[in-house]
C-alpha cells in the first residue's frame, strides 16, 4: 500500500476489476458465487477494486445449482475456456480430485494466471511442486480453504506464529467423520445414515471413503505439518486410520468411561533427529479423548487444531471445516489478498527446498490404549487376558464387563501408557490364546495435561 499527500491509501493494483474465472460450481463454486454476490461491496471497501467473475467451468451445464450466477458470467465445459482467457487474472479451482486440477492448474500457471484453491488432496501430494512452479512463474498461489474450512489455520501457521517453535499440533480436521461421530453419540444414528447426512449437507468429498477413511485429514496433516517444521513429510509416510466400522457399542462403552470418539490428526516433534534433523510422531487416528478436553466438545461439521507453541503457549483454533459459506469465505479471503496483489511463501520458509522430515515408525509411538474383546463369560479368561497384556509388559489401568451381546461378552479395559508394538503383539497373544470370539478392537486413548 502507498498513501497519497492527503493520507488516502492506494492499492499498488490498478482499480480495474480483478477477473475470475471459477473451476467447480458445487458445494464450495455455489458458495463462492454466492458470496461473491453478496460481499460485493466489502471486496471494494477492503481491496479498492471489484472481483469480477467471467466464467464458470462444470461438467454438465443443465444441472441445477444452488446459486444464480450474475448477469453476463459465463457457465462452460472447456477447461481451456478458462485457461486461455487472456482476460482472466486468477483461476480459483473447486473441482477437487488429482489429474484434471493438475492439468488445469499447470495450464492456467503457464497461461500467466493465479490460482487459489481448496484442494488438499493435490497439494498434500504435489503441492511442492505447484508451489516451485508457482515460484518461478511468479504467480501467487492460495490454499486457505484446503485445511479446515473457514478457521484460518493455514495463515496463522504461515504468518502469525511464524515467531514461535511448534512442538505439536493436534486437531480434528475432518468435517464429515467429525458429524458422524457426533451424530452417533448425541443422537444414536447409525454410521451408514450419518454418513448420507453428511453427503446431503455438502461435506463429504466426492469420494467420501476418503473422509471416513482418514485421508482427507491426513492430506490436511501433511500441509499442516509443512507449514509448522518446514519439512516435507511424504503423505504416504503417515500413518492413517480412519472410523469406518466404528460400532455404536464402543461409543457407548467410551461414553460410559467419560469419553468421546474423535478422529484425531496428530503431528509431535520427537527427540532424537541426527545432523538437526526434524523428528517427527504424526497420524491421523480415531481416539478416546476425555469428555474434558476441549477436543471432546468439538461437535458435528466443526473442526478445531489444537498448537503447542513454544512462545504462545496452547492455541485453539475451531470453526466449521467444511460447507459451503464457511469454505467459500476462506477462497474469497484468498481472491482478497490476490486482489492485493499480496505474493506468499508457501511454505513459509525461506528454503528452495524442504528436507523431509525424519519418522518415528508407527509401531514405536507410545499411547494409552481403550481395548474391547469379546469372551465367554468364563472363570479365568480375565486372569488369561492380563497375562497375555503383561507377557508385552502391558499394565491395565481398569476393567468393566458388560452383559452378553449373543456374540460373548464385551469386555473393555483401558492400558497404561505402552507402544503399539507391545500392543499389537498382545492382541496376538490373546487371539493365538484362543481366548477372542471376534478380533480385538482398539483405540488410543490421548492423555496428559499437555493435549487438554
Ligand atoms: P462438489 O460439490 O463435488 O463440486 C465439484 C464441482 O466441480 C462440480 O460443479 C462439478 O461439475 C465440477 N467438476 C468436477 N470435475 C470436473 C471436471 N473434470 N471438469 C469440469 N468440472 C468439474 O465439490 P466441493 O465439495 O465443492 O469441493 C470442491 C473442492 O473443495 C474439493 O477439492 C474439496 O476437497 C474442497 N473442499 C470442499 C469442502 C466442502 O465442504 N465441500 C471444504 C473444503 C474444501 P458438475 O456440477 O457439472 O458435476
Ligand atoms: N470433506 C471434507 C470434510 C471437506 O468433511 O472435512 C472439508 O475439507
Amino acid at each position: 500500500m502507498a498513501a497519497t499527500s492527503s493520507g488516502e491509501h492506494m492499492t499498488r493494483n490498478s482499480d480495474k476489476a480483478l477477473v475470475v474465472g471459477l473451476a467447480g460450481f458445487g458445494t464450495v463454486g455455489g458458495g463462492l458465487v454466492r458470496l461473491l454476490q453478496e460481499n460485493a461491496d466489502l471486496v471494494r471497501l477492503r481491496t479498492g477494486r471489484d472481483i469480477r467473475l467471467k466464467k464458470v467451468l462444470v461438467r454438465n451445464v443443465t444441472k441445477a445449482r444452488a446459486a444464480q450466477l450474475p448477469p453476463g458470467t459465463e457457465l462452460v465445459t472447456d477447461p481451456h475456456a478458462l485457461t486461455d482467457d487472456p482476460e482472466i487474472d486468477v483461476l480459483v479451482e473447486l473441482i477437487g480430485g488429482m489429474d484434471h486440477a493438475r492439468a488445469l492448474i499447470d495450464r492456467a500457471l503457464d497461461q500467466g494466471k493465479h490460482i487459489v484453491t481448496a484442494n488438499k488432496a493435490l497439494l498434500a501430494e504435489e503441492g511442492l511442486e505447484l508451489f516451485q512452479k508457482a515460484a518461478r512463474k511468479k504467480r501467487i498461489l492460495r490454499y486457505e480453504a484446503s485445511v479446515a474450512g473457514a478457521i484460518p489455520i493455514v495463515e496463522a501457521l504461515k504468518e502469525s506464529l511464524t515467531g514461535n517453535r511448534v512442538g505439536s499440533l493436534m486437531g480434528i480436521l475432518n468435517g464429515t467423520s467429525n458429524y458422524i461421530l457426533s451424530e452417533m453419540t448425541t443422537n444414536g444414528v447409525e454410521f451408514d445414515v450419518a454418513l448420507k447426512q453428511a453427503q446431503r449437507l455438502g461435506y463429504a468429498e466426492a469420494d467420501p471413503t476418503l473422509d471416513i477413511d482418514g485421508h482427507d485429514a491426513a492430506h490436511k496433516l501433511v500441509l499442516l505439518i509443512r507449514l509448522a517444521y518446514g519439512v516435507h513429510y511424504p503423505y504416504t509416510a503417515l500413518s492413517v486410520r480412519g472410523i469406518r466400522g466404528l460400532s455404536g457399542l464402543d461409543i457407548r462403552m467410551a461414553r460410559e468411561l467419560g469419553y468421546r470418539i474423535k478422529l484425531i490428526a496428530r503431528v509431535r516433534q520427537a527427540p532424537g533427529g541426527s545432523d538437526g534433523q526434524i523428528r517427527l510422531e504424526a497420524g491421523v487416528f480415531p481416539a478416546l479423548v476425555h469428555h474434558t478436553y476441549l477436543l471432546a466438545r468439538v461437535g458435528g461439521v466443526y473442526n478445531a487444531v489444537r498448537v503447542e507453541a513454544n512462545a504462545a503457549g496452547a492455541l485453539f483454533f475451531h470453526g466449521r471445516g467444511a460447507g459451503d459459506l464457511p469454505t467459500a469465505g476462506a477462497v474469497l479471503g484468498d481472491l482478497l489478498a490476490v486482489a492485493r496483489d499480496e505474493h506468499p511463501n508457501n511454505t513459509g520458509f525461506a528454503l528452495k527446498e524442504l528436507p523431509k522430515a525424519s519418522i518415528v515408525p508407527p509401531e514405536e509411538r507410545r499411547s494409552c490404549y481403550y481395548v474391547r474383546v469379546m469372551v465367554e463369560d468364563a472363570p479365568g479368561v480375565l486372569r488369561d487376558l492380563s497375562g497375555c497384556m503383561a507377557a508385552e509388559g502391558i499394565s491395565m489401568a481398569q476393567v468393566i464387563q458388560k452383559g452378553d451381546e449373543g456374540n460373548g461378552v464385551p469386555l473393555v479395559f483401558m492400558t497404561h501408557e505402552t507402544s503399539a508394538r507391545a500392543m499389537r503383539d498382545a492382541l496376538q497373544r490373546t487371539m493365538d490364546a484362543g481366548l477372542l470370539r471376534e478380533p480385538a478392537v482398539y483405540f488410543r486413548v490421548l492423555g496428559g495435561d499437555q493435549e487438554k
